[in-house]
């Protein structure tokens, strides 16, 4: 028997397979590789010196699902695989609506009829919008999301919500990542953007390198404890083994289940900086400019109730998130592409 990682060569997701791979668990990818590299997977085999069966393509793509659900045993589907860039969902709504919405349901569709009735879905802390109450429970209202992106988890999640309540042997977990940093202690893994960084670690991490001249701290008068923007980090490791949890209590309580994946932590962006210099020793030049259209004061999560129902909490602290992802910046300074 097999879990189904979709986007399994991913940032979060080749992180994801390492740890399963680790757990003993027997895995099968399929990744268009469109904002991934083969290479992470290659290196997940060299560190667990195990095999990975990978298949190259969409998740849309109905021949290849076939034959993915004939060739293998497969029980569980951990669907990672969508498109991520908040601006560029902007400018190209179809697209995130097709690659994340639509393939989303022809995965769907194909489980329910072949049988396999267990489903880990990758959502976002951007569902619930600019929440008021911090930290945020799963129970928060869920909606106001202000890009497409955003909008696509939410609509895969309300599918899913239909799809649980008209079929009761269907089970679903939910997870909503608040901001995942770092990488794999090894630095054999990381985070690989295209081009330019939108998020703030890597971008830290490409400045602290001498990519970039400076980071541009986007608002300095948010009503928060320095005016900077206030988030929850959670290392990638602990965001993995979160999966992990949830795959084995998947056959436990109701079948559509919500679990918020953060440390419980806020922490600002000047918070990230000094932090970032102290364990690193490199200087951080930045400077206070406007906010980012978009973007929302503060965000952070209360995680309990994975603690409660999973017996998952995130492990790794800040300082561990910050030294694992400059260890693998500074391995690999062009990425997954060798220098
Ligand atoms: C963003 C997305 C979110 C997505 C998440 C993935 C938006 C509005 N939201 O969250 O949907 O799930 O990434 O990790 O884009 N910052 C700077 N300078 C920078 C970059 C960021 O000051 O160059 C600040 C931001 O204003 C924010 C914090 O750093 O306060 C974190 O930003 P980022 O890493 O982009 O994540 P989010 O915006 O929280």
């Amino acid at each position: 028997m097999s879990v189904l990682v979709t986007g399994g060569a991913g940032y979060i997701g080749s992180h994801a397979v390492l740890t399963l791979l680790q757990k003993g668990i027997d895995v099968i990818v399929i990744d268009d590789f469109s904002n991934s590299s083969l290479e992470s997977l290659e290196r997940v085999k060299k560190i667990t010196n195990r095999d990975i069966k990978v298949y190259k393509g969409d998740v849309a793509d109905l021949r290849l699902l076939n034959l993915i659900f004939s060739n293998h045993d497969i029980h569980t589907v951990i669907h990672f695989a969508g498109s991520k860039s908040v601006g560029e969902s902007i400018s190209k709504p179809i697209h995130y609506y097709n690659n994340n919405v639509v393939a989303s349901l022809v995965l769907i569709n194909e489980m329910m009829k072949r049988g396999i009735y267990n489903l880990i879905f990758s959502s976002s802390a951007t569902v619930y919008g600019n929440s008021n109450t911090m930290p945020v429970t799963e129970n928060a209202p869920i909606g106001m999301t202000t890009n497409p992106y955003g909008t696509s988890k939410l609509m895969i999640e309300k599918i899913l919500d239909d799809v649980t309540r008209a079929n009761s042997s269907f089970r679903v977990t939910v997870l909503r990542y608040f901001n995942p940093v770092g990488a794999h202690f090894s630095g054999e893994i990381g985070e690989d953007p295209n081009g330019i960084p939108n998020n703030l670690m890597p971008y830290v991490c490409q400045v602290a390198i001498g990519k970039y001249k400076q980071v541009s701290v986007y608002g300095r008068d948010y009503p928060t404890k320095d005016g900077t923007g206030v988030r929850d980090y959670i290392h990638v490791m602990d965001l993995a083994e979160g999966h992990v949890a949830a795959l084995e209590h998947r056959n436990e309580g109701p079948n559509h289940k919500v679990y918020n994946l953060g440390t419980g932590k806020g922490y600002s962006v000047l918070d990230l900086l000094t932090t970032f210099e102290r364990v690193t020793f490199r200087s951080v030049p930045y400077v206070l400019s406007e906010r980012r259209p978009g973007d929302i004061a503060e965000c952070w999560s209360d995680p309990s109730k994975a603690y409660r129902e999973l017996g998952w909490k995130a492990k790794r602290g800040l300082e561990e998130m910050v030294r694992d992802a400059w260890n693998w910046q500074q391995k690999n300074p062009n990425g997954y592409i060798k220098a």
